[in-house]
Order: C-alpha cells, then structure tokens, then sequence
C-alpha cells in the first residue's frame, strides 16, 4: 500500500509512520528526514536547506520532486510506502500525481490528521529523538520505557530540532495554512482523503488509520 500522510507540524506523521513501517514494512518516506540529512552532510545543499528549515519556510518544489521521484522507485518500497512531509504544495501534488502516473504506482489513500493548532506547540516542544536510530519521543505523551534510554536500540543519547523553537513553530503552522492545506481540496476530487483524529492518543490515531487501510 502506498500513502500519504497530511497534517501541520506536531500533528504525528511521523510517529504514525514509523509504526506503520515497523508493522507492515510500509517504508517511512520523510521529506523532513532527508533535509535533516542533507543538512548533517554539510553540502551546499544542506546549508540552503538549514536556512530555509530554521525560518520555517519550504524547500523549491522542484528540489523535493527530485528527490521524491528517485525514492518510491527504489527496490525497498516495492512492499509499500508512506509519505511523510510531502506533498507540501499543489505544485508538489500534482508533481506526484504525474510521477506515479508514469511510474503506474498506485496511491491508496492520503490520510489528514485533524487536530487542534492550540496543542500542537506543546507535542512539538516536548518532541525528542534518539541520536542512533531516529525513534521519536515526547516528554509527555511518549517516554523511554527506561528513563534515557531508547526502547529500540539502547542507545543513550537524544536529539532536539532546531526548528522547534516556539517562534518557528509558528512560521511552520502558517505556512502549512496557506501553502499545505489548499492540498485538500485537490485529493478529496479524487475520492483519495479520509481522515483521522489527530487529538486521540497515539493507540487509537492507529487504530483509525488501520480501519482507513483495512489492516486493523
Ligand atoms: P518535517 O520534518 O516534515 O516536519 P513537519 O511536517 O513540520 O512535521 P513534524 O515532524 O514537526 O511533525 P509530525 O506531524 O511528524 O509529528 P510527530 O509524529 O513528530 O519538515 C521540517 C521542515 O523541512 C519543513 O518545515 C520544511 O522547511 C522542510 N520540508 C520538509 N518537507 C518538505 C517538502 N515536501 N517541501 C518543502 N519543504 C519541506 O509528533 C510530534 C510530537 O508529538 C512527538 O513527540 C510525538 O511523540 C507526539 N505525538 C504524536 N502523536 C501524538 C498523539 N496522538 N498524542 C500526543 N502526542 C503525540
């Protein structure tokens, strides 16, 4: 199965995603997690990319095209994979739209988190990840079983973004009003968008995304 998921900032793209590729092998294809990589490689592009990232604006659609259309065909997402992240324009939608068209992948589904803007700083703020091997955390809502230490790899040392600070945050939502949302519209004519409760904690935002896909 392929799908995308579509939701501000802090709505749990990301945590979905990940449980999604730990249960189905549904590869977690994040835009955010590419840059962030780029960023770490110190390339030109990645000190583009740092700029962009830490005002909260978006990355040129043609760049994440690229990128986007070298990764679905890669031999690891011929079991399925999730889009996390993008499309993040109509531009970048209908971008997909052709690509897949050509490549005859098939999208199954593209999944809103509907959630309430107000609760979203407090999810981002608390949100940390493990240095090693990426799995998210929250201060609050997901703790390491062992305080400090990752419940999957051990490791013992963690991560916070550099564009979680409160000020970005809100550049991130506004941009996700104007430039994201109008998405919607454009795959709901396609009979594609259902949607899930983004406020339901993290277990039953599953259980709906499993019902949408038929895998509960
Ligand atoms: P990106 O990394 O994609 O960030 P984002 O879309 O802003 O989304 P987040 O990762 O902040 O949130 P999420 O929805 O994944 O939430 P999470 O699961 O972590 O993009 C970063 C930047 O890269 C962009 O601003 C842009 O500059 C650039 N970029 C990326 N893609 C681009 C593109 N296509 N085009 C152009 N530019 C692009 O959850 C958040 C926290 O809440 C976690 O701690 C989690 O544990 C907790 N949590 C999750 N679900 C719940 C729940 N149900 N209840 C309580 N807590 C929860």
């Amino acid at each position: 199965m392929n799908i995308v998921l579509l939701g501000p900032p802090g709505s749990g793209k990301g945590t979905q995603a990940q449980r999604l590729e730990r249960d189905l092998g549904m590869v977690q294809l994040s835009t955010g997690e590419m840059l962030r990589a780029t960023v770490a490689s110190g390339s030109e592009l990645g000190k583009r990319a740092k700029a962009v990232m830490d005002a909260g604006n978006l990355m040129p659609d043609d760049v994440m095209l690229g990128i986007i259309a070298d990764r679905i065909v890669a031999p690891d997402c011929a079991k399925g994979f999730t889009l996390d992240g993008f499309p993040r324009t109509v531009a970048q939608a209908e971008g997909l739209d052709n690509m897949i068209a050509e490549k005859q992948i098939r999208l199954d589904a593209v999944i809103e988190f509907k959630v309430d803007e107000a609760a979203l700083v407090e999810r981002i703020s608390g949100r940390f990840t493990c240095a090693k091997c990426g799995a998210g955390y929250h201060d609050k809502f997901q703790r390491t079983a062992t305080e400090g230490i990752c419940d999957i790899c051990g490791a013992t040392e963690f991560k916070r973004r550099t564009d979680d600070r409160a000020e970005t945050v809100q550049a991130r939502l506004d941009v996700y009003n104007e430039q994201t949302a109008p998405i919607l519209p454009h795959y709901a004519a396609k009979g594609v968008l259902r949607a899930v409760d983004g406020m339901a904690d993290i277990d039953e935002v599953y259980r709906q995304i499993g019902e949408i896909l038929g895998t509960g």
